[in-house]
């Protein structure tokens, strides 16, 4: 760390103009390619991480390079004056491909649950129903904004931004038996993640999305069905939702839909979404052309079934591989939903491993303090979970 090279000079640099809220790694990327990434020294690196699920296809995709640059090439922003192809085609494939009859574009998962949100309570206050309350679940993530870490339930997100958003209760993940108090003739909307990432990932029952469907209906709550993570292929379903045999209300989507294009989407049925006439809401960069001409390509490559299998293949060797290791117990628990790995440590810190696997050329990320999370591109090859898998075995086994 003390040479004096080229990614050092840089991340001296970041300590000194960038705000502290980040602890990025000591290295500079300089290129990327498929899984690969390199630093601005040259050295070479496997990526697990995904840019946190994020990078569906991986970097520098010829079809993604193609779309961003093609559209750059005709216009770039229009506002929401004037409404642009790509969008309209990215809206039409959603709307054939989910439960989905209306979309809703902005720039990131949280302000696709900020709509979802508020949708729900225009969708309730446009028929007199004073219902605003929302159910949320402790341990879910939502975003950072005021209203999602109010959703979200972790202190670290919250403390000293107090207040939070009013009219918020949190149930407990997959505890069916308290839903039928939690969710009440005052609620106006319960969102759920349907695997709770940033806590793990921990996939939802089926029971249990299959019962907050049930209640919700009976008590008139929209079911909001946060996907920012989840969808787009990471679970090996186009979105989780379909694996649960239930009809949301609204889906968020956001990380893999743009394949590393900041963009966001809030899909809802037309009853649902009516009462959002021209004024309601907006976004000055949500619809955006390019973003929506590369997310076109995503879900062109990603809704294949075919793809969609290779994600549930690549779940399969991860895991034949991570079992090594639970057996050697480094790891105290392995939980899997896809491309979409959470290996707990036992007895040491994800922050302090991720660290040496830097070193060794390897790049994950964590989900609090003792859990690797494994979110790498869906289309990441059998080699290079193999390679590194191999470097995480060096760096916890010693081999
Ligand atoms: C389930 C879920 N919802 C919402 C968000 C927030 O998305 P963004 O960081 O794009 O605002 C995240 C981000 O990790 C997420 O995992």
């Amino acid at each position: 760390m003390k040479e004096n090279t080229k990614n050092n000079k840089l991340r001296g640099i970041y300590d000194d103009v960038m705000l502290p809220n980040y602890s990025p790694a000591h290295f500079i990327p300089e290129k990327a390619e498929g899984s690969r990434i390199w630093d601005k020294d040259n050295k070479e690196y496997i990526d697990f991480g995904g840019g946190i699920a994020v990078n569906s296809l991986g970097h520098a995709h010829p079809a993604l390079i193609n779309a961003l640059t093609e559209q750059s090439k005709k216009f770039w922003h229009v506002s929401n004056y004037l409404t642009n192809e790509p969008a309209i085609n990215l809206a039409k494939k959603l709307t054939e491909l989910t439960f989905a009859e209306n979309i809703f574009f902005s720039n990131s998962g949280t302000e696709a649950n900020e709509a979802a949100i508020k949708i729900a309570r225009k969708f309730h206050s446009s028929k007199g129903q004073k219902r605003n309350e929302i159910v949320s679940f402790q341990n879910s993530f939502h975003g950072r904004s005021l209203l999602n870490i109010s959703l979200g339930s972790s202190d670290m997100h919250r403390n000293g931004f107090e207040p939070l958003i009013p009219g918020i209760r949190h149930g407990n993940f997959n505890d069916l038996a308290s839903l039928e108090d939690l969710i009440t003739d005052q609620t106006a909307a319960v969102i759920v993640e349907p695997v709770q990432g940033e806590a793990g990932v921990y996939a939802a029952s089926k029971e249990f999305i299959k019962e907050l469907r049930k209640e919700s209906s009976k008590k008139g709550a929209i079911l909001i069905i946060d996907e920012v993570q989840s969808g787009v292929g990471r679970t090996g379903s186009l979105y989780s939702y379909m694996d649960y045999d239930i009809e949301p209300d609204i889906v968020t989507s956001a990380k893999g839909l743009g394949g590393g294009i900041p963009i966001g989407a809030t899909l809802t049925t037309k009853m649902v979404g009516e009462s959002m006439q021209p004024g309601t809401h907006g976004s000055t960069f949500g619809g955006n052309p390019m973003a929506c001409a590369v997310a076109n390509e995503v879900i062109d490559i990603v809704s294949d079934q075919k793809f969609l299998d290779g994600v549930k293949e690549k779940e399969s060797v991860f895991l034949n591989l991570l079992s090594e290791f639970e057996v050697s117990k480094v790891f105290s628990a392995i939980r899997s939903s896809g491309l979409w790995i959470g290996c707990d440590l036992i007895d040491r810190n994800a922050n302090d491993v991720i660290n040496l696997a830097y070193e060794e050329g390897l790049i994950m990320v964590s989900a609090g303090t003792n859990c690797l999370r494994l979110a790498p591109a869906l289309n990441i090859s059998n080699d290079e979970i193999e390679e590194g898998i191999k470097i995480l075995k060096r760096i916890l086994l010693g081999e």
